[in-house]
């Protein structure tokens, strides 16, 4: 978590630093600092809470052409401005920020208290700081000499510290003395490096540097990169060279800005007949009544080859895992497991190498989820991506996979990318059930109503139905609970996570047929039910579900297909547009989604940046 900036070039620095934090704010939001470079001085401010409380501490004629900055997502320390970065040496004359965790914190930290060093945070990333200034100003005590070659030598002060540490970083370092650099090192959290002309910026990831370069050089792990207003220089760790390779971003639709819109999220959840339409354009192939993934590169013989189908994610990734899964076993006859990431990677899988394995996620920087794909191929798998950001970790560390363009997701609360995730799904679905199964008759009618779909969620969102009545259902709940069968338990469970992340309020999310195996203890007169039942071939299981909660005094809270009679059943009833069984998922989420969004709203929260999370979740 965290996000970092740099820049060195001909501009002041404050302003790009600032606007760089404010695209970057989504990796953490509990404190902000930035250093520049102002004659001879590093000038240095930090400011608990959100960077637009950063910038009215910066004056704006802030003089210096070279700086950094991070944007924090508490890990080791609370949330004081002690512990918001830059974290400075003893001298005041090395700044540094970082994502990552130092894991031999401990012992770093207690050598470096025995050698004099006094901690002004509490935080790991202070030692990478006083670690640096000890090469550079050969600090050493004891019998432990600095080599004098390593002092007053920037670049190799920085190597040489994070050969002491393990764990994850992605840092910058910038040094009083030496007005013409920055020093970036990564290992296990993004780094970009933003190539503009006559200036360089750093950043977390590259949706930060679109306002000024589009020409990006994405780190790898274990590479140490020395930035100058003239270019970049990357070495790895151990000081051999890497050759420089130079992406060109593409063009992104959406512009991560909020518009008319009063928040991302609502901005977001309106988008999705758009992203829908991103995803799926050009991938479905009418004539064989097929669908085409180029990324995934894999031929009919090998799809025919597939024995089993894993989808590993986290949070709503998770949730369109399931949906993937269940849509994957039934159409293309092939076992389909969704796992979650975290642990999934824990638990010593057995990876058979005809499996295919997809890690689905927004960010494609969630640390559980890279994880499981360093598991997986570390066991000779296969495993491609699922991912929105382009050139994010999990892509690259996968190689082969999907994008599935929804365009930059700026709210903390997954919206437009659940629908995308499902939609790729269905696009590998029926390119798998096809080279498999599914007869061209079948094919054709699955690939025409995908293609129907986004405008059917138009429709929904033109006309979403009495959402009011459901916010007031469960303003004031104890608990919320969630039921659905089959396809719609998944939405379910993503309708309970929306509504804890955003609104905070407690909610439970069961397979229907469950619930009378322990939370029906739960109901009692008025207890807010909320049953997604649309037109499919387990709502009459559904149906008696519903009475069982009617009986017990619950209220219920049906979302169903239009037209059908089971809305007699609830107290509130929202219809979506009809559609084939397997899409029920893109249009009986809206209504969840939007009712996250007004109980956010009526309770007061901060829709967009919900509290103590964070948009991509670095650390285990
Ligand atoms: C929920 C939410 C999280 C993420 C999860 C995975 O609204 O946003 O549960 O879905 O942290 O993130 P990605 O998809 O970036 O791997």
């Amino acid at each position: 978590m965290c996000g970092i900036i740099g820049y060195i070039g001909t501009r002041p620095a404050a302003p790009i630093l600032l606007e760089g934090l404010r695209r970057l704010e989504y990796r953490g939001y509990d404190s902000a600092g930035l250093a520049v470079l102002d004659g001879g001085e590093l000038a240095v401010r930090r400011r608990v809470g959100r960077v637009a409380d950063l910038a009215r501490a910066v004056p704006e004629d802030q003089p210096g052409r070279l700086g950094i900055a991070h944007t924090r997502w508490a890990t080791h320390g609370g949330v004081t401005e002690a512990n918001a970065h830059p974290h400075l040496d003893a001298s005041g004359r090395i700044a540094v920020v970082h994502n990552g965790i130092v894991e031999n914190m401990a012992r770093l930290r207690e050598r470096l208290a025995a050698e004099g060093v006094r901690f002004r945070s509490e935080t790991d990333s202070e030692i990478i700081a006083h670690l640096v200034a000890r090469y550079y100003f050969g600090l050493a005590a004891g019998s432990d000499t600095v080599p004098p070659d390593l002092q007053g030598d920037p670049v190799e002060s920085v190597r040489a510290a994070l050969s002491r540490l393990r764990g994850t970083w992605g840092i910058a370092v910038m040094f009083a003395d030496h007005p013409d650099l920055v020093v970036a090192a990564r290992n296990g959290s993004p780094l970009v490096v933003g190539l503009g002309d006559g200036e360089t910026f750093l950043a977390s990831d590259a949706h930060a540097l679109v306002p000024y370069t589009r020409r990006v050089v994405f780190l790898q792990d274990g590479e140490l990169a020395v930035l100058g207003a003239a270019g970049v220089r990357t070495t790895r760790l151990d000081g051999a060279s890497v050759s420089l390779d130079v992406h060109e971003l593409e063009e992104d639709w959406g512009d991560g800005e909020r518009g008319d819109f009063p928040h991302f999220m609502l901005k977001e959840i309106h988008e999705q007949p758009e992203a829908l339409r991103q995803c799926i354009s050009g991938r479905v192939q009418p004539e064989q009544a097929t669908a085409k993934l180029g990324g995934l590169d894999l031929s009919p013989r090998e799809l025919v080859g597939i024995t089993r189908v894993g989808l590993i994610g986290c949070g709503t990734a998770y949730h369109a895992c399931l949906v993937g899964a269940t849509a994957i076993e039934q159409l293309a006859r092939v076992p389909a497991r969704a796992e979650i990431a975290s642990e999934f990677r824990h638990q010593n899988p057995s990876i058979d190498p005809d499996s295919l394995y997809f890690a689905v996620s927004q960010s494609g920087e969630t640390a559980d989820t890279l994880g499981a794909v360093k598991e997986i191929r570390l066991k000779g798998g296969r495993v491609m991506g699922v991912v929105n950001v382009v050139g994010s970790s999990i892509a690259r560390e996968c190689g082969r996979g999907v994008y599935i363009h929804s365009g930059p997701e700026m709210a903390v609360a997954s919206t437009k990318a659940f629908s995308n995730m499902v939609a790729a799904l269905y696009l590998f679905t029926l390119q798998l059930a096809r080279a498999r199964t599914l007869g061209p008759h079948e094919g054709r009618r699955f690939a025409e109503e995908l293609q129907r779909v986004p405008a059917l969620v138009e429709e929904y969102l033109a006309a979403p139905g009495p959402i009011d009545a459901l916010v007031r259902m469960v303003l004031d709940a104890r608990v919320v609970l969630f039921l659905g069968r089959g396809l719609s338990s998944a939405v379910a469970a993503e309708g309970a996570l929306k509504l804890m992340e955003v609104a905070y309020v407690p909610c439970i999310a069961y397979p229907a047929g469950e619930m009378k195996h322990g939370p029906i203890a739960l109901l009692e007169e008025g207890t807010p039910v909320i049953v997604i039942a649309p037109r499919d071939h387990l709502r009459d299981k559904t149906r008696s579900n519903i009475q069982e909660c009617r009986a017990r005094g619950a209220r219920i809270a049906l979302i169903h297909t239009a037209g059908d009679d089971i809305a007699e059943l609830a107290d509130v009833a929202i219809p979506v547009p009809e559609t084939s069984e397997w899409f029920t998922p893109l249009l009986t989420v809206l209504p969840l989604q939007l009712l996250a969004y007004k109980a956010g709203l009526a309770l007061g929260r901060d829709i967009d940046r919900p509290r103590n999370l964070a948009k991509s979740v670095t650390v285990e």
